[in-house]
């Protein structure tokens, strides 16, 4: 019967003798093949009778080869593990030349790995942050699922920029060189493909809205783009963003399933996936070791997953805020780059990261902000210059959730739109949401890659997806 590592280590195994595929990690004294196929962290030691093998098969077991193995399962000889397998058969399903496979087993570097992302999950660190993704994804899926939200599919190209900062790619099918003109010598769109300008989308919710308007409970979770030019370890042109949506709830609400939710995905990871973490928490201990006492984390990575599912989010308005940042000492030392001097300010991620790393020490959410510094469908508070936001600052991240409660009231959202020069015409039907039966309704917005970031300890945003696209970078 044909197993996976994972089922070889972990189950009782009755029926023998056994098959398996994988690939080899590492091949030592002709002798002990370390396999490994993805089902799991682990490897399984597959012990070859070299003296009764042919040599030239022996030759090719080399670190990369995809290989056929059967054999017997038994209690291991050696130590590191309780069970190997005596093989009595094996087949080369393809080579890999040892010379030139770039995944040698060694420590490679990140930049390295990231140029062979084709081949980078052959490794422990990338395998393990790829099952982390698809474990996490899964419990996105499973918390709505069990909390009565329905799963909707916005659409990815769009007339709409939603968050209203012009970072939208275009989707066209004029030709570059030569485009249709209007009268005025203006590129033509209505002779594009679409008849109108379009762009990739920056965000679901405004579709959400229109869902939740009618079905209650709704989330998106999808890729979404965006054109900005930011070459940070937080930023990617192409993310995955979760996005519910929910009517008649309002912003406390609104942070109160923020919080459950996230509390809910990171425990379900600690229950499922301890061996991967186990094994990124070491990888991380060991790179911790290199840097400066001072400089160390005080808490190991799941111990930091552990406190977030353990403990309350502090809740603290932005009037409050940009009071600590104004006493802060590095504000009055002079040393941020941008010196908080009053209120109004839109805090940078050195802000952020003061107050969630330094000051609460603790996720944070951050409630009504200025409304000038927010997108035009918040809400508008009662004192005309706040806005019902929230964004949630988490440790090591930053901003790992925007969100808001909606402005219901058509005339104060014609209002603002107006101010910002938003087409009403553009947004018809999300107006025609304030005409027909409105009601209060908030959600949010939480960029994928900035949960994984958290949940595997990775530093760089590029090493948490697949195939990162950033500016000046669409390999694969
Ligand atoms: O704060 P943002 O821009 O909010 C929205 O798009 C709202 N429409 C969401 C909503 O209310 N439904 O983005 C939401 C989150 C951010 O908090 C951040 O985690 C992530 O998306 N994000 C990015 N992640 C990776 N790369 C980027 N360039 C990102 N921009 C935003
Ligand atoms: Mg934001």
């Amino acid at each position: 019967m044909s197993y996976t590592v994972s089922q070889l280590l972990t189950q009782d195994i009755t029926f023998q003798p056994i098959e398996i595929k994988g690939w080899v990690r590492g091949f030592r004294s002709n002798r002990f093949i370390a396999l490994n196929d993805g089902s799991t962290i682990n490897n399984i030691q597959c012990v070859v009778d070299f003296e009764n093998t042919d040599e030239a098969i022996l030759k090719r077991i080399t670190t990369g080869a995809a290989v056929h193995i059967k054999g017997e399962l038994v209690e291991s000889q050696g130590k590191g593990q309780k069970v190997e397998i005596q093989v009595t058969s094996i087949e080369i399903l393809g080579d890999s030349d040892p010379e030139e496979y770039p995944i040698q087993p060694k420590k490679h570097t990140f930049e390295f790995l990231r140029e062979n992302a084709h081949l980078r999950t052959r490794t422990n660190t990338f395998s393990a942050v790829m099952r982390l993704r698809s474990s996490l994804s899964f419990a996105v899926h499973k918390y709505f699922n069990e909390n009565g939200f329905y799963y909707m599919h916005t659409p990815i190209i769009t007339g709409s920029d939603a968050e209203g900062a012009g970072e939208t790619f275009r989707v066209s099918t004029l030709d570059a060189k030569n485009p249709p003109l209007d009268d005025d010598g203006n590129v033509d769109y209505k002779k594009d493909f679409f008849g109108k300008e379009s762009n990739l989308t920056v965000s679901g919710q405004l579709e959400a809205e229109t869902f939740a308007m009618s079905l209650g409970k709704v989330y998106t979770f999808g890729p979404t783009f965006r054109a900005e030019n930011s070459n940070t370890t937080r930023h990617l042109s192409e993310f995955w963003m979760i996005e519910p949506e929910v009517a008649f709830m309002d912003l406390a609400g609104n942070m109160d399933l923020a919080e459950d939710f996230m509390k809910s995905v990171l425990g379900y990871i600690l229950e499922h996936n301890s061996e991967d973490l186990e094994f990124l928490e070491n990888r991380l201990l060991t790179e911790e070791k290199s840097k400066p006492q001072a400089q160390r984390s005080e808490m190991s990575l799941i111990e930091k997953i552990k406190f977030v599912v353990d403990n309350n989010f502090k809740r603290v308005s932005y009037t409050e805020a940009i009071d600590i940042l104004k006493n802060s000492k590095p504000n009055k030392k002079k040393k941020f780059n941008y010196i908080i001097e009053e209120w109004g300010a839109d805090l940078q991620s050195e802000h952020e990261r003061f107050l969630v790393e330094k000051h609460f020490k603790c996720p944070v959410i951050l409630f009504d902000y200025p409304a000038n510094i927010k997108a035009f469908y918040m809400r508008l508070n009662e004192d005309g210059k706040t806005v019902r936001a929230m964004d949630i600052l988490f440790p090591g991240i930053g901003e790992m959730v925007g969100g808001s409660q909606r402005e219901e009231r058509l005339e104060v959202l014609k209002e603002k739109m107006k101010a910002l020069d938003i087409s009403e015409e553009e947004l018809w039907w999300y107006l025609d949401l304030r005409k027909y039966g409105t009601a209060v309704h908030s959600g949010f917005g939480l960029g994928f890659e900035r949960l994984v970031m958290f949940a595997t300890g990775m530093g760089n945003i590029r090493d948490v997806i697949p195939y990162p696209r950033t500016p000046q970078n669409a390999e694969f």
